[in-house]
């Protein structure tokens, strides 16, 4: 802090929502803004239940935080206020008046496209949207009524607050390799998912974030087609726990071990200057729960420092189970 971004290294589902809710109540997070569409869900347990976010940003948890949607989203109304409403957030979230509209059409188009199918779409759309708003046809979100009382310049909201010393943070969404241009082309989704994106999204410029915090998770895991290095049967992932289905749309998810080529290019093309890891539980149970470094198994710590000696940035929070606060935080 104080202005941080929060980006995914691989095919997304890292983790970027259980951290971003850890940052929130712990950094007492004033603003947040959340970048990408509805295809995203960030997944976030607190007091034992559960959240999977399609628009709402992950630092909701933290009931002083503004919430924000930056003016380079895709806004699904409905599913908006169905998360408002779930989340309570009426009276502290805001949507960019520049902010592009999905609308049901484009989810038809979306799953019906043979060539859109073979990618393994999520289905929601956002593809057809963000074609419609590069032939600058879309609807913006001051075109809808029930976003009324929604409208703000985020812009001007995040860069007011990072230049007050407040705490922000841009929410990322998806995964370096998911990038349209940095990614698995033709396997990949229809924004760049990078730091710099990200940024520009929100509208703040890059010389005014402090940090880049680059999530990888313990293993890696991919929906939808496309090349997948060191895939796993699903019955090898099963039997190594490994084994997850998606937080949006159900579907399975495959999984591979950690990749250190991968996680190098995700340090390089975000700029990384930090690193989380996630789910180190998963790769090591005996770390579950534990909030102290010095207390993991020797070979759980081995492979953070691993990563660090192999990416060139410290691992300074790491993830060992699924609630907010079950982490290890090694900053400061
Ligand atoms: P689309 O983003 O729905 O167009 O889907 C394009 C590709 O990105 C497909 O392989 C999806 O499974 C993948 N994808 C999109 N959003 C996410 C996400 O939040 N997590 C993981 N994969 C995603
Ligand atoms: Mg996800």
């Amino acid at each position: 802090m104080p202005c941080t971004v929060i980006t995914g290294a691989f095919w997304g589902d890292e983790g970027k929502g259980k951290l971003i809710s850890y940052l929130a109540l712990k950094d007492k997070l004033d603003v947040c803004v959340r970048t990408g569409s509805v295809n995203a869900a960030h997944t976030v347990w607190i007091e034992g239940k559960r959240y999977a976010l399609h628009m709402v940003p992950a630092a909701f948890v933290y009931e002083k935080c503004r919430l924000l949607i930056g003016v380079g989203s895709n806004v699904h109304v409905a599913q908006f206020l169905k998360e408002v409403e779930e989340t309570n957030v009426k009276n502290r979230i805001g949507v960019d008046t520049q902010a592009s509209i999905i609308e049901e059409k484009h989810s038809a188009q979306d799953k019906t496209s043979t060539h859109l199918k073979g990618l393994g779409t999520t289905g929601w759309g956002v593809g057809p949207a963000v074609e419609e708003r590069v032939r600058r046809t879309a609807k913006l979100a001051k075109d809808i009524p029930e976003l009324k009382a929604y409208l703000t310049d985020v812009a001007e909201e995040t860069n007011g607050a990072i230049d007050a010393g407040k705490n922000v943070l841009l929410e990322g969404t998806q995964g370096l390799l998911l990038s349209l241009f940095h990614g698995t082309y033709p396997y990949v989704t229809s924004r760049d998912t990078s730091a710099s994106a990200v940024c520009s999204e929100a509208g703040v410029g890059p010389t005014k974030i402090d940090d880049v915090l680059v999530v990888f998770k313990s293993f890696i895991t991919r929906v939808g087609t496309g090349p997948f290095p060191g895939e796993l049967t699903k019955e090898e992932a099963m039997k190594r726990g490994w084994f997850e289905t998606a937080a949006g749309t159900g579907r399975d998810r495959r999984s591979a071990p950690f990749n250190f080529e991968l996680a190098k290019k995700a340090v390089m093309i975000n700029g990384a200057t930090q690193a989380a890891v996630t789910k180190l539980d998963v790769l090591y149970p005996a770390c579950r729960g534990t909030k102290s470094f010095d207390e993991l198994p020797k070979e759980a710590k081995q492979f953070i420092m691993d990563v660090e000696k192999q990416t060139g940035v410290p691992v300074v929070l790491i993830g060992t189970g699924q609630e907010a606060l079950d982490i290890i935080d090694r900053r400061k």
